[in-house]
């Protein structure tokens, strides 16, 4: 690590431990304390995530950085402070509540700022650095290894809130990406701890788009894929708010859809049951999916339902399988 990557460093390990303390006992933080509270937040959690806030006023955490002498043109270039056209340096995050993004050691490497009042953009993250490279981090990945271990089974979550939502109902056992889908680094390293992963994204149209490539990137990486299914137009934590932890193990994540299942479920959207064109066109991209399956049993069990669904002879399907298998090679 360079000298100026480890300044940064400091500075990010300072800054949280400012921001939480200004959020936890001070007027400049009352707001987002307030914030978190109204949102089902308690202190203990606002503690273990190290949750804080940035005041409103423009130079507020610029001048205590000065004064702990971390130089702000280093700052600006490692994308804790900006700087706007008339060349004055503010904090990026002023006005936001903070979650600090910590590396697979605990160490914050960087911070995800949520608005408070609406203001867009509603999350704000660092830019991406040396030391911070979204695409290959988890989100909570520190807190929850031992737990992925201990339940041999990890759960993916879209955002922070939802990780740390479910953290408060028990589910310790869950990560996120940040804002992005899920990339092939990212389901490498949690296939090195675990083989089941529980995509638990929102139900809504861009959640159900994104879990359906997350879970084919998944299970390319070797992964058991589940997939939870929630009401329609929730998200993890807005389940949790209004059905309570204990029915979000229990219904959500214990329930969650087997990856077939999902694709099923997945595929059934794009079609019109009602007419047989579209039930042909259903029945042959399940198919397909269906082909790609490695263990015979599996298939088999897919290929039943099918039959039962659409009074399909057994022998039919089959052959479809082995010309799409000896298709694929
Ligand atoms: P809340 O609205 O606070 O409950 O958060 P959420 O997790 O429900 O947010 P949403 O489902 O909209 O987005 C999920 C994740 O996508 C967030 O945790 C962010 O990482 C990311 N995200 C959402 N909105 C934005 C945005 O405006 N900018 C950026 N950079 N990321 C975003
Ligand atoms: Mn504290
Ligand atoms: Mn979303
Ligand atoms: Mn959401
Ligand atoms: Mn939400």
């Amino acid at each position: 690590v360079s000298t100026e990557n480890q300044d940064v460093l400091r500075a990010y390990e300072w800054l949280t431990k400012l921001y939480h303390h200004l959020l936890r006992h001070t007027k400049e933080g009352k707001e987002g304390y307030q914030y978190l509270i109204d949102r089902g937040f308690t202190d203990n959690i606002i503690d273990t995530f190290q949750l804080g806030f940035s005041p409103s006023s423009r130079e507020f955490i610029v001048q205590f950085l000065e004064k702990k002498g971390f130089h702000p043109q280093t700052m600006v270039k490692a994308g804790l402070l900006s700087m706007n056209d008339q060349q004055q340096i503010s904090d990026r995050f002023r006005g936001r509540v903070i979650f600090p993004i910590r590396n697979h050691l605990g160490k914050s490497i960087a911070f995800g700022g949520r608005s408070i009042n609406n203001q867009e953009p509603k999350y704000l993250n660092s830019p991406e650095s040396e030391l911070f490279h979204k695409g290959k981090l988890l989100y909570n990945f520190d807190l929850a290894r031992s737990n992925i271990r201990k339940k041999e089974e990890a759960v993916l979550f879209e955002g922070y809130v939802d990780v740390i939502s479910a953290y408060k109902a028990g589910v310790t056992n869950g990560v996120a990406t940040l804002g992005t889908s899920i990339t092939e680094a990212q389901a490498k390293l949690l296939r090195r701890y675990v083989d089941t992963v529980v995509i638990c994204y929102d139900a809504d149209k861009a959640g159900i788009q994104a879990s359906y490539k997350a879970a084919k990137i998944l299970k390319n990486a070797g992964c058991t894929v589940k997939v939870a299914n929630m009401p329609d137009g929730t998200d993890p934590d807005e389940f949790i708010q209004q059905y309570g932890g204990e029915r979000f193990k229990t219904e959500v994540i214990d329930l969650s859809d087997t990856y077939m299942s999902f694709l099923m479920r997945y595929l059934k959207r794009d079609y019109n049951l009602n007419l047989e064109g579209d039930r042909i066109q259903y029945v042959e991209s399940v198919l397909d999916e269906v082909a790609l399956i490695e263990r015979p049993v599996e298939r088999e069990h897919y290929l039943k339902e099918l039959a039962n669904e659409f009074e399909l002879s057994m022998d039919t399907l089959s052959q479809e399988i082995q010309a799409r298998r000896q298709k694929i090679g």
